[in-house]
């Protein structure tokens, strides 16, 4: 949530400021701001509600020549999106200026004491007292005023602060959200996000939570907040520039979507040993045989990702035959679960840093369970403070609404389950025909890209409706909320998935003629039947029923007023091919409906505050 940069160099701090944020849109863009330091004449501010692009034109580049500042890009928690509500902040003398993404919990007490010192604020946020708290302790020593602000502070953080008192120095800290150094020669960035910088340099430092970095042209020191140095190695990333670009397509969604078939495949790749029956999974070797003996798994994560991971305990209970539990990361951590080292916890999370993800972890390891992690950000916090875990390899993910990282995260819980279950349960020759079945997936979901086209015909007919109910059974239940959320998140269309049994213990009394009804219902030999019946309880209401279904499955285009074919694979995978029309549908429909599809409304797609 938010995204900061700053820079400090020899090039124009402006243009190199708001390249990085429309980097880091995604992570926010309900307003935006920069904080400047003037050559001629201390802090120059601009911002404004909107997004980069808006903040961007309204600049007058030739008013202020600077080569050091901080950027943000807002996802408002604290006061609505306006301009004094954006950041950056700066205190009641002009000299300071910060911008910070987070949430300072006790920011009313120490509001209140400032304002009894004099202080004025300018805005409803709880992010401008740590501007007027480092202006009240500075002595002349900035890294010192810093760190007394900080001491003071309850909640998560990462700050950029400059000051035109100290022309040469840029400082930031971290405790809880994310903030990375970029190393350039004589200039030095740093960053919510290495995207924002990865033009001008690949030589990373990531902080740790509580350290900060004062970072002048030609250095980036690293401290604990009490001030003893600490040496972090450089750390050099690989990011194709073009994976972060749309590269042709209208949408960084509709990208990512057909970027699945490689995606799939790069987060196989390497991991499966056919001859052999096994998955090989590196990340996991060190702790295999305490993962192994786990007497049950707890698999936790928020939105998508904790879908995949309601897939996963399908999966892992058939396949493996371990006990699983799924929850909601922002429950597991507050709920006082009962833990011991037994169990082991996998959180699942595409960014790695969500909040509530990361506090269960912790949660893990002070009672003593293992914690593993299933990320797609390499060097993400969650991926720092597991024990263990795997990459889904699904390279970076903008658009705001989840696609490529759902698919991926599934096919690496394919793999963990697989791996267990060969250990317990699965013969090799079981094992065998999942891990083929897996290979044979991106041909598969090539094939039902070729049918987008089809998906947009149907989203025409129905992008009009006010409700949308998503119905699945066993495996495909999750996929059904996953249906669901797409279309809400996107488009704005209120949504519900639900196991199409349950239909009839509510949901029933919404169908009428103007109520779609998704079901997601490839061919199988336990509950196939029962959806049918299911589909005609819809339809005798007159609900308009679109099926997902198995090629071939001819009975569906008699009863279904769309049906949407999907190649056969083995059931258990299955989501891994029904979520990819929902993905079309859910797209095309808010195209259709003129909603900013990569950025819509009040979203965010790195949820870094609880
Ligand atoms: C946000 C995003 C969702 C995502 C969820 C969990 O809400 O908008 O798309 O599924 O966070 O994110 P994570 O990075 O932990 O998978």
């Amino acid at each position: 949530m938010c995204g900061i940069i700053g820079y400090i160099g020899n090039k124009d701090a402006a243009a190199v400021l708001m390249q990085g944020l429309k980097r880091m849109e995604y992570r926010g863009y309900d307003s935006a701001g920069v904080a400047l330091i003037d050559n001629n004449n201390g802090i120059f501010l601009h911002k404004q509600p909107g997004k980069i692009a808006e903040l961007k034109n309204s600049l007058k580049y030739n008013t202020v020549s600077s080569n050091a500042g901080v950027g943000h890009t807002r996802w408002a928690t604290h006061g609505e999106p306006s301009e004094k509500n954006a950041h950056p902040f700066v205190g009641c003398k002009g000299t300071f200026a910060i911008a910070h993404n987070g949430i300072i919990e006790n920011y009313k007490a120490l509001r209140k004491n400032l304002k009894k010192k004099g202080c004025v604020f300018s805005s409803n946020t709880d992010s401008e007292v740590i501007v007027h708290l480092i202006e009240s302790y500075y002595d002349g020593d900035f890294g010192k005023a810093v760190r007394r602000a900080l001491s003071e502070l309850w909640g998560a953080y990462g700050i950029v602060v400059v000051s035109s008192l100290h022309p040469d120095t840029l400082i930031a800290a971290r405790n809880g959200s994310p903030m990375i150094a970029g190393l350039g020669k004589d200039e030095n960035f740093v960053a919510s996000d290495v995207a924002a910088f990865i033009r001008y340099t690949r030589d990373i430092m990531p902080l740790q939570d509580n350290e900060m970095a004062i970072i002048s042209r030609d250095e980036v020191q690293t401290k604990t907040l009490e001030d003893t140095v600490v040496s972090r190695p450089i750390e050099t990333v690989d990011i194709d520039l073009k994976k972060i670009e749309k590269g042709g397509f209208n949408h960084f969604m509709l990208k990512e979507i057909n970027e699945q078939p490689n995606t799939i495949r790069d987060s196989f790749r390497g991991r499966i040993l056919l001859g052999e029956g096994l998955p090989k999974l590196g990340g996991l070797q060190h702790i295999a045989k305490r993962l192994i003996k786990a007497r049950r798994l707890i698999l936790t994560a928020c939105g998508t990702s904790w879908h995949a991971a309601l897939v996963g305990e399908y999966l892992i209970e058939e396949l493996a035959l371990v006990p699983v539990e799924v929850e909601y990361a922002s429950e597991f951590r507050y709920r006082k679960p009962i833990l011991d080292n037994r169990d082991v916890v996998i959180a699942i999370s595409q960014s790695g840093e969500t909040a509530d993800t990361l506090a269960a972890i912790k949660e893990t390891k002070k009672q003593g369970a293992m914690a593993l992690g299933i990320c797609n950000v390499v060097g993400s916090s969650i991926a720092r403070e597991t024990d263990g875990g795997i990459y889904i390899h699904a390279g970076p993910e903008i658009g705001v609404a989840s696609t490529k990282a759902f698919t991926s995260q599934v096919v690496v819980l394919s793999l963990i389950a697989v791996f267990l279950g060969s250990e317990y349960c699965l013969t090799k020759s079981e094992a065998k025909k999942i891990l083929k079945a897996l290979t044979e997936l991106p041909d598969k979901v090539k094939n039902i890209l070729d049918k987008a086209s089809f998906v947009k015909k149907i989203a025409e007919e129905f992008n009009t409706c006010q409700n949308f109910l998503y119905l699945g059974r066993g495996y495909n239940f999750p996929v059904a909320l996953e249906g669901a959320l797409k279309l809400k998140e996107i488009s704005y269309i209120h949504a519900e998935g639900y196991p199409a049994a349950e239909m009839k213990h509510g949901p029933i009394a919404l169908i009428d003629e103007s109520m779609p009804v998704v079901f997601i219902a490839p061919k199988n030999d336990i509950t196939y039947p029962k959806i049918l019946s299911n589909i005609e309880e819809v339809k005798a209401r007159k609900g308009k029923v679109i099926v997902v279904a198995t090629e071939g499955d001819e009975q569906m285009r008699e009863i279904a007023d769309s049906v949407i074919y999907i190649p056969e694979t083995l059931h258990c995978l299955t989501p891994i091919l029904a979520v990819i029309p929902l993905q079309l549908l859910a797209y095309y429909i808010a195209v259709q409906r003129g909603c900013d599809v990569d950025q819509p409304r009040n979203l965010a797609k790195s949820v870094t505050v609880e």
